[in-house]
């Protein structure tokens, strides 16, 4: 079983630059299926997650190449209409197929996605989204049977701004004819993208980013190219590592802009920061001091991805701060594991209250993704040494994720056992 081997209090300096953003390359891999053409995407970083995004792409009878960062699709001839379970039950994001599907093939047989372990994660407004566009989907032992080749643009109402509704909308109704008008859309800056893709390839959305889009379906769509945006969560996940241990670190290739609430957070626990449109400086002192309150919410609100991080970097602070998270229900299974390493955490259903307190090594196992990097941010500011187990959650959203914390003079060590 592979670990990290952390040595923990090495303070942080120099730059890095973030890998581009899983959750922006997912849905535009998915995309490049409606182009009848190649696509091909620049800053794609190599995660379990894309990789088998890709696999999906190649089940569905499309060429996908890696060269670097950079992967080629070629969507002319897609063959197929059926994802395989093994691929469904490898990631949660594997759902915005089905949109995908219905426009381009006007079908879609797939199982109900797998994903990190978060609590239930219903996908109700996907099928009910889409079945109000006209498709026609059975559920069946655990199979999705769909069909909608007459896909017809409608109003749909959201009653939460689900991203990866937002999403699966936003491809269906690329293939819808007529106008579908999303009220309630997600908000997130990978719906953004998602939208820019589009446009790209001759689709005509428009709104992303506001809580209304609006997609008039029915136009060819040919390949294109990309850079995919850096990846805003991994860039928070760096500059918590810093916050807690201390150190001078640049973080660049992302949108600070699309940061604000993570970087409002930091600011107000202690840490100086320099923001550039594109990169980000941290100075830290190494002790964070607790701050009022962090509540998870959609963007721009803080994010529920960068909560388990922030708060194993707060957890070695000073001071209280209270969680609430409202994303997921099963988000604090972090809390465990930190408090082996003595943070002193109090969960209450969707409340966690922290109050900072010097963090000793251990041994840990992260049971999700974001969890198990939260564990290393934990790790590199403890007293002493710890073992980090649970890295193929790490993989599936991190890039080499120890030669970059590495790079920044963190003692950290990837040993591999078999
Ligand atoms: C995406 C992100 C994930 C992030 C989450 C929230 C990707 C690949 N993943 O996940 O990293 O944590 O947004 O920012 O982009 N819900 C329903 N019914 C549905 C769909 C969602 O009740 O049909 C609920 C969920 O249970 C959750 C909330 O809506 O409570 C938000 O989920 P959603 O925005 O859909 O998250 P994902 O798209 O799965």
């Amino acid at each position: 079983m592979d670990f990290y081997q952390i040595k923990g209090k090495n303070p942080l300096s120099g730059m890095l630059t973030v890998h581009g953003a899983k959750n922006s390359v997912l849905p535009i891999l998915a995309a490049t299926l409606l182009a009848s053409g190649q696509s091909t995407l620049y800053n794609c970083p190599e995660l379990t997650d894309v990789s088998i995004t890709m696999d999906i792409l190649r089940e569905l009878g499309c060429q996908v190449r890696r060269e670097g960062s950079t992967l080629v699709v070629d969507a002319s001839q897609p063959t197929s209409a059926q994802i395989p379970h093994h691929l469904m039950q490898e990631m949660r994001s594997s759902i915005v197929f089905l949109g995908a599907l219905l426009s381009r093939m006007g079908e879609g047989q797939l199982s109900y996605p797998g994903g990190c372990e978060l609590g239930p994660r219903p996908i109700d407004l996907h099928l009910s989204s889409l079945r109000a566009l006209g498709a026609e989907i059975k559920e069946q032992q655990g199979m999705l049977i769909a069909k909608g080749g007459n896909l017809v643009g409608k109003d749909i109402f959201l009653s939460i701004p689900s991203v990866g509704a937002t999403q699966n909308l936003m491809l269906a109704a690329c293939g819808a004819v007529g106008t579908t008008t999303i009220v309630g859309a997600a908000k997130e800056p990978e719906i953004i993208e998602l939208q820019t893709v589009l446009q790209k390839m001759g689709a005509k959305v428009w709104g992303a980013g506001s809580s209304v889009i609006q997609i008039e379906g029915g136009y060819p769509l040919h390949g294109i190219e990309h850079h995919i945006q850096g990846d805003r969560i991994v860039a928070a996940t760096y500059l918590c590592a810093v916050a807690a241990c201390g150190g001078d670190v640049t973080v660049q290739g992302v949108s600070t802009q699309y940061m604000g609430a993570v970087l409002d957070g930091l600011e107000r626990a202690g840490c100086h920061l320099q923001m550039g449109q594109k990169q980000v400086r941290l100075q830290s002192g190494g002790k964070l001091q607790g701050i009022s309150m962090v509540r998870t919410a959609p963007y721009p609100g803080f994010p529920t991805d960068a909560q388990a991080i922030f708060m194993a970097a707060l957890s070695g602070g000073t001071g209280t701060t209270m969680f609430e998270e409202n994303l997921f229900d099963s988000r604090y299974r972090h809390v465990d594991e930190l408090s082996r390493m003595g943070a002193n955490i109090q969960v209450s259903g969707r409340v966690a209250v922290v109050t900072g307190r010097e963090l000793h090594g251990a041994q840990v196992n992260g049971t999700d993704l974001r969890g198990a990097a939260a564990l290393v941010v934990a790790a590199l500011s403890a007293q002493g040494e710890s073992q980090v187990t649970g890295l193929h959650h790490i993989r599936r959203g991190y890039e080499r994720l120890e030669q970059a914390l590495r790079g920044l003079g963190a003692s950290i060590a990837l040993v591999q056992r078999t």
